[in-house]
């Protein structure tokens, strides 16, 4: 079954084509981040305008990718919260319009189930963008816990099949990409912070400042905390002014603290409930420390661990398409009345 999914919850507009909810066929993701970065974040009125002029030319780009027409489609998947709400309306007129124009069934999916369901891709072409074409690997399957961590979310979900999803914790304030940009932008090193830190803190000590890991006490289960740590770097910049102090350093250090938090917490939430498979979901899922220390801890721990392609970790539609298909199967279409919900909950 090819679906096409569509994606534009915040400011990168994507399309997808992809078979059966685990053979992607094609993958287009248009990024603003350069009309953002001057204002040193996402500002939603450009980003929904910005949507509106590369919608189309994407759709029609990821058809061409695939080498498919839109009689070849089966169904039509759309990212309908959680989000900007000017720029998820943006997504789901277009999805409507494929859906109404060619008979073919409309799903509406939740961004964060988007995520969860990267773990599912067990094949990508990246022929036409020079890479291996066809590369394989085996996906996720269920029961798992799985880490979202985003730019709006960190939340540890048991998933026990589709639709079938309990949050066991998540974030009381920051969440873990937002404490990396906060980070980044505090230290001047531009926007979204996330890739610079994690490119800089390879050049750094992540021993040279030990900033408190939070909430790991038991009291406070899976629950986590990132406001107080982006303080802890802030105090830190500002006692050590003086000194000569390496920004490698710092970010190193934070980083690791974060990680430290994240992964301890996933491991032992899945050791604690009795899941053998833990994956990650999220755009901070791109982080090579995550990734590398999710691996390491979850196989000491005896669990499989599922990371998803390094290209399918931040925001892009080949996931909708992952996770469209299978609601598709299990509740059927989405009414063409559906409308997007900016606090849309799993
Ligand atoms: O999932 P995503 O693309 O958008 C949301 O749904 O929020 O996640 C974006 C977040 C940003 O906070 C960005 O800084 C973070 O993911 N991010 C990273 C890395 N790449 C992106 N954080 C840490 N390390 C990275 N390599
Ligand atoms: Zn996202």
């Amino acid at each position: 079954m090819l679906v096409l999914a569509i994606e534009t919850s915040c400011d990168d507009t994507s399309a997808a084509v992809v078979n059966n909810g685990v053979e992607v066929l094609s993958s287009v993701i248009a990024s603003q981040t350069e009309f953002h970065k001057k204002y040193g974040g996402i500002v939603p009125e450009i980003a929904s305008r910005r949507h509106i002029e590369v919608i189309n030319p994407v759709i029609k780009e990821a058809l061409e990718r695939a080498d498919k027409d839109f009689g070849d489609l089966d169904a039509v998947a759309v990212t309908c919260g959680p989000g900007l709400v000017g720029s998820l309306l943006v997504g789901v007129c277009a999805a409507k319009a494929v859906s109404y124009s060619l008979d073919i069934p409309l799903i509406g999916v939740n961004h964060l189930e988007g995520h969860m369901y990267a773990n599912f891709i067990n094949s990508h072409s990246l022929s036409k963008r020079g890479g291996n074409p066809n590369e394989e690997r085996e996906g996720v399957s269920f029961p798992f816990i799985c880490l979202i961590v985003s730019g709006g979310h960190t939340m540890i979900v048991e998933a026990k099949g589709y639709g079938k999803y309990r949050t066991l914790g998540q974030t009381r304030d920051d969440a873990a990409g937002e404490a990396f940009d906060k980070v980044a932008r505090f230290l001047k090193l531009g926007f979204p912070g996330g890739p610079v830190i994690d490119r800089l803190a390879k050049e750094g000590d992540p021993k040279a400042i030990d900033f408190k890991r939070p909430m790991l006490e038991e009291e406070y289960g899976y629950d986590f905390s990132f406001s107080g740590i982006k303080t802890a770097v802030v105090n830190y910049v500002m006692r050590n002014a003086q000194r000569g102090m390496r920004t490698q350093d710092i970010v190193a250090s934070f980083q690791r603290a974060v990680v430290d938090v994240l992964v301890e917490k996933t491991v032992k939430a899945a050791v604690e409930n009795g899941i053998g498979n833990i994956c990650l979901a999220g755009g901070v899922s791109a982080n090579s420390l995550l990734r590398s220390e999710l691996m390491l801890r979850g196989a000491e721990a005896g669990l499989r661990v599922t990371i998803p392609p390094f290209e399918y970790t931040t925001d892009n539609a080949a996931m909708i398409a992952c996770a469209g298909f299978h609601r598709l199967k299990a509740d059927g279409p989405s009414q063409l009345s559906i409308k997007p919900v900016a606090g849309l909950k799993l």
